[in-house]
């Protein structure tokens, strides 16, 4: 990072993410500050340090992780400040980091900038693939959603709201995860996408034929 000692952003929110047991954890993080520079060298436009921070800071106001997204926001401007990052950066940064999420994107998408783009993509690849598939039974394991059952079916049109209602985690593949390759921003994002969506597809190919006793 050109403006900041990245040790200090890590181990702050190392700290805000140490409880967590939804997926968001500090390795989550790792994992979409890696890919988001990935994808940052191939946008040359790209601001690195708006990246960056916006990677590591991307779920520290999220109300699945913090309980009061209110204060969570005025520590973290405060920490920003303390940082000496300017105001036009800490305003870039928020603006990320508050619109990035898929359900606040389902009734009207925002307009991100190149490095909220960047950074959207990254955490998305993260829900997708290998990891997305662990991740996504994890998190429905801890909001207590289950694994399948023929009774729910997958809903389109879904709102913020409704988004948030119970379901199982395998409808989560249809209403959300297989979706994302197509909402991918950056074309290298799409890239990795097409991949671990064509893994997902074959591990639900597979899992309904052994829930269908076929295999
Ligand atoms: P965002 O922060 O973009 O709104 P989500 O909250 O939808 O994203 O998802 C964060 C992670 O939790 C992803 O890996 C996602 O697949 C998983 N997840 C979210 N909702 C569910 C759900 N209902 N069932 C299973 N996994 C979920
Ligand atoms: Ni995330």
């Amino acid at each position: 990072m050109v403006i900041m000692d990245k040790k200090v952003v890590e181990e702050f929110v190392q700290k805000k993410l140490i409880n967590d047991c939804s997926g968001h954890d500090f390795m989550h993080v790792q994992r979409v500050v890696n890919m988001a520079l990935k994808l940052s060298n191939q946008v040359p436009a790209s601001d690195k340090d708006i990246v960056l921070l916006s990677a590591y800071l991307h779920d520290i106001i999220d109300e699945k992780v913090v309980v009061d997204v209110d204060k969570a926001k005025i520590l973290l401007n405060e920490k920003l400040n303390q940082w000496n990052i300017s105001s036009s950066k800490i305003g870039k940064i928020f603006e990320i980091i508050e619109n990035i999420s898929f359900s606040k994107n389902l009734e009207k998408k925002y307009e991100l900038s190149i490095e909220g783009q960047i950074v959207q993509d990254a955490d998305r690849i993260d829900a997708i693939g290998a990891i997305g598939i662990a991740r996504a039974f994890y998190y429905g394991r801890h909001i207590g959603n289950p694994l399948h059952d023929t009774k729910f079916s997958a809903r389109s049109n879904l709102t913020e709201k409704s988004y948030r209602e119970e379901n199982t985690v395998i409808n989560h593949f249809h209403e959300k995860l297989l979706k994302l390759e197509e909402l991918m921003n950056t074309d290298i994002a799409k890239d990795i996408a097409k991949e671990r969506t064509i893994f997902m597809r074959d591990f639900l190919k597979r899992f309904y034929q052994e829930w269908n006793g076929e295999k």
